[in-house]
């Protein structure tokens, strides 16, 4: 090529016509060197479209995802493999990780999850549910993965794109026979990171951990319509040693759920949530929680501490939901740092939740909630400040809320702290408590934990596509 009009400048403009040409092609093969944190990095890379696919946005990739890891699953002992999905549309069904293994979204790769049943096989119930939590069976979550140790969702901010519009309707219509599909669902698995991704408009819940094991969480943004059905954020379920941080979450339901089963299902497992971290988490949710204890719980949660989080519009802040017939319990909680904006209610704690699996829960299962606390919270334009029900027969205790500020609305209800069946204390905490939480002279600071949990230590390291 010679450009005649800038003959002085023509062979540098041909240097940044080569230098472009060249990122745009090692950009496209997703070969480009691209930084990423990440537990573990992997001797063996691989593109999608090594295996056949085509990210037009209408051909499908399961086939080729399924493949592609099929064919990395080979290396996992030898180093492992990452897969890289390059700049383009790449419509899949259902596809299952493997171990030692990373799947790399670029930023300009978007995963869409097809509109279509049958691209969601049918897999077992979850044992410590029962049932699927929308009837029937359940389908297979777009991303899935069981019994694997060390993987990694990651990518430079690259989207998964569900596509949920179609669920939702036909959910609403009530014309689906099983459970919906979550956006990514790993279960049974140790060393897990999930991080770097924007998730968009998920069928149901987005991110399901469960009955797993050192999980990191980090840098997701997920969004969903407010009024979509069953959006969860992220959904930590029966798993240990959990650290989610730096997510922004706007969702039609809580961004926040941690679970541990479902009824006299949960109790026979008995796997517990327990050693959660949730930090520096913005969240939008104005018809649900920002952070929901439950209202499956039945194999325990212990062990929550979060901090640093940033509510706007939002229905209630941290909310424990439970119920006659869960059994379990949730105990040692631990909240500071939180800032709130526009709130139905600041805190929340219902001892009535009802949902059963079936008609055998137990009526004699009743969950123990104690040792709760919150601390250094400060929020404005909020109707009620708390509704506190536990159970007759079965108070919610040790219960300690401290330095606590909150700005009320306009035409704010006359009966600002609503408590029934709950036991604890309460300082410095504005507009006053109810009496069943000994509203208090002398200063006291509710505990937070000062001690780290292993995940904290978890080293990441610098790898590259
Ligand atoms: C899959 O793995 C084998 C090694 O077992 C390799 O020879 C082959 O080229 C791979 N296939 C593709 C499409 O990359
Ligand atoms: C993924 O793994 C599950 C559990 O082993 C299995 O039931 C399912 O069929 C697999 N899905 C695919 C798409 O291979
Ligand atoms: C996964 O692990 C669980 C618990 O150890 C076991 O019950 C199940 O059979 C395993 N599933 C597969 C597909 O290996
Ligand atoms: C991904 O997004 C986060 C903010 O959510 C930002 O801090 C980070 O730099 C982005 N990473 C890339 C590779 O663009
Ligand atoms: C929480 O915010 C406070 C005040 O900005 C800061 O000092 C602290 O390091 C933060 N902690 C975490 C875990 O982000
Ligand atoms: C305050 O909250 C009400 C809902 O209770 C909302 O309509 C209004 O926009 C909020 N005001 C501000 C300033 O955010
Ligand atoms: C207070 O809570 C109780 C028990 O949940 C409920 O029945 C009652 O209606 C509430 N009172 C007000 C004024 O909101």
């Amino acid at each position: 090529m010679e450009f005649s009009l800038y003959p002085r400048k023509s062979h540098l403009f041909r240097f940044h016509v080569l230098v472009v040409v060249g990122l745009l092609m090692s950009s496209v093969r997703g070969g480009g060197s691209e930084e990423y944190r990440a537990i573990n990095c992997r001797k063996h890379s691989a593109v999608l479209t090594d295996f056949g696919a085509k990210g037009d946005g209408k051909t499908m990739n399961t086939k080729a995802f399924k493949s592609a890891i099929a064919n990395l699953s080979q290396v996992a002992g030898d180093g492992g493999a990452q897969l890289i999905v390059p700049p383009g549309k790449w419509l899949t069904g259902s596809f299952n990780l493997t171990s030692h293994f990373t799947l790399f979204v670029h930023k300009d790769a978007v995963i869409l999850g097809a509109q279509d049943e049958a691209a969601y096989p049918l897999i077992e119930i979850l044992p410590s549910y029962g049932a699927g939590r929308d009837g029937g069976g359940r389908h297979a979550s777009l991303i899935f993965g069981t019994n694997l140790t060390d993987v990694v969702i990651t990518g430079g901010n690259g989207t998964i794109h569900g596509q949920g519009q179609y669920w939702w309707d036909k959910f609403r219509a009530d014309k689906l026979k099983d459970t919906r599909p979550y956006l990514i669902e790993i279960m049974y698995s140790d060393q897990v990171q999930i991080s770097n991704l924007i998730l968009i408009d998920s069928p149901s819940w987005n991110v399901h951990p469960t009955y797993s094991s050192n999980v990191i969480i980090q840098w997701l943004t997920i969004i969903a319509p407010v009024g979509s059905p069953n959006t969860d954020g992220i959904n930590p379920d029966s798993s240990k040693n959990v650290l989610i941080e730096d997510c922004f979450i706007v969702s039609g339901d809580d961004c926040i759920a941690v679970k541990s089963g479902w009824d006299q299902y949960g109790i026979k497992f008995g796997m517990p949530t327990e050693d959660l971290i949730i930090r520096r988490l913005t969240c939008i949710s104005p018809d649900s929680a920002v952070i929901a204890l439950g209202s499956e719980m039945s194999g325990g949660i212990k062990n929550v501490r979060a901090e640093n989080i940033t509510a706007i519009d939002s229905e209630s802040g941290v909310r424990i939901k439970s119920g006659v017939g869960r059994g379990g319990y949730v105990k040692d909680i631990y909240a500071r740092g939180m800032t709130m904006k526009t709130m139905k209610y600041v805190f929340w704690m219902t001892g009535d939740y009802g949902q059963h699996p079936d008609d055998g829960w137990d009526p004699k299962a009743l969950p123990k909630i104690e040792n709760i606390n919150y601390r250094d919270m400060v929020a404005e334009n909020v109707t009620y400040s708390a509704r506190l029900d536990g159970i007759s027969g079965d108070p919610f205790t040790g219960i300690c809320i401290s330095n606590v500020k909150i700005g009320l609305t306009e035409k704010p209800k006359k009966l600002q702290w609503n408590c029934t069946n709950v036991e604890g204390v309460s300082s410095q905490v504005t507009p006053p408590s109810c009496d069943l939480l000994h509203p208090s002279k002398k200063v006291f600071n509710c505990p937070f934990p000062e001690d780290k949990l292993p995940i904290e230590d978890v080293q990441m390291k610098i790898c590259s596509t």
